[in-house]
């Protein structure tokens, strides 16, 4: 299998453990707006803005590596993690394509990352991956991430969905069709697949939870962490979460 042979590629667990495991067990892309290649190295061009530096980056959630491999050029080692096979599948194809020798790919998830790390890195992000994590996981997830964040490193959570805006969106509101009879229509089929879904014990969407970007913060803060959040650029409803280290007076 392509995923196998990949360098130095770990496997460290058996079998999806909750709802979204199994949902992205043979998913192959990411869900980004537009998945041209354009788009995917202007998203990857903002997020690298805002990553600032750093020599070593782990990509928690990389799925298929759609922006992954754009930050490649830019750092001298990397890993990718991800409990999706299909999506690491995709993501060693995309990374012999382009000859990206410095990205090693884990699979894994939030719980078991971490007893394969034996280095620190300057930056560990997650790219549309937060959703899925309840506060508590966030939470766990922080607290062993800056256990392996370098002195000066960054945690930055890319495009998690603000409970402010997302509602707004899932109306249509920032669409350019903009109104009332089409909000409607949004409500009705979101509650047509809300029961679809319940019934058969699925997520809804690929969308996941939306979290407050003052509850992430609370969490950094209790990990000694500063939090700034900034919208997102290329999704309204989104918003980035970038943390560091409170400087020592
Ligand atoms: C929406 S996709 C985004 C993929 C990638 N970051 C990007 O922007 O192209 C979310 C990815 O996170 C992965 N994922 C979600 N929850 C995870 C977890 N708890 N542990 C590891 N991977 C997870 C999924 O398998 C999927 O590949």
């Amino acid at each position: 299998m392509e995923v196998e042979s990949r360098k130095k590629m770990k496997k460290t667990h058996m079998g999806p453990k909750n709802t979204w495991e199994g949902f992205f067990k043979d998913k192959t892309h990411g869900g980004h707006r537009y998945s041209s290649e354009e788009f995917l190295a202007m998203e990857a061009r903002e997020k690298l803005f805002h990553l600032d530096g750093g020599k070593t980056l782990l990509d928690f959630g990389c799925g298929s590596a759609e922006l992954l491999t754009y930050y490649a050029p830019e750092y001298d080692q990397l890993l990718g993690v991800d409990f999706s096979p299909s999506m690491l599948g995709e993501a060693s194809k995309r990374i012999s394509q382009r000859k990206c020798n410095n990205i090693d790919l884990i699979l894994a998830d939030h719980e078991t990352l971490w007893e394969n790390l034996d280095s620190n890195f300057d930056r560990i992000t997650a790219a549309g991956v937060i959703q899925y994590l309840t506060f508590q996981e966030i939470d766990d997830f922080i607290a062993k991430a800056s256990e392996y964040l370098s002195t000066d490193g960054k945690i930055v959570f890319f495009d998690i969905l603000d409970p402010r805006l997302y509602p707004l969106w899932k109306l249509g509101v920032f669409a350019p069709n903009a109104g009332l009879l089409k909000a409607l229509y949004r409500v009705g089929c979101d509650f047509q697949s809300s029961i679809l879904s319940a019934l058969k014990n699925r997520p809804r969407n690929i969308y996941g939870f939306t979290h407050n970007p003052y509850k992430i913060q609370k969490i950094a803060n209790k990990h000694d962490l500063e939090m700034r959040y900034i919208q997102s650029m290329y999704y309204e409803y989104k918003y980035h979460a970038i943390m560091g280290r409170v400087p020592e007076l």
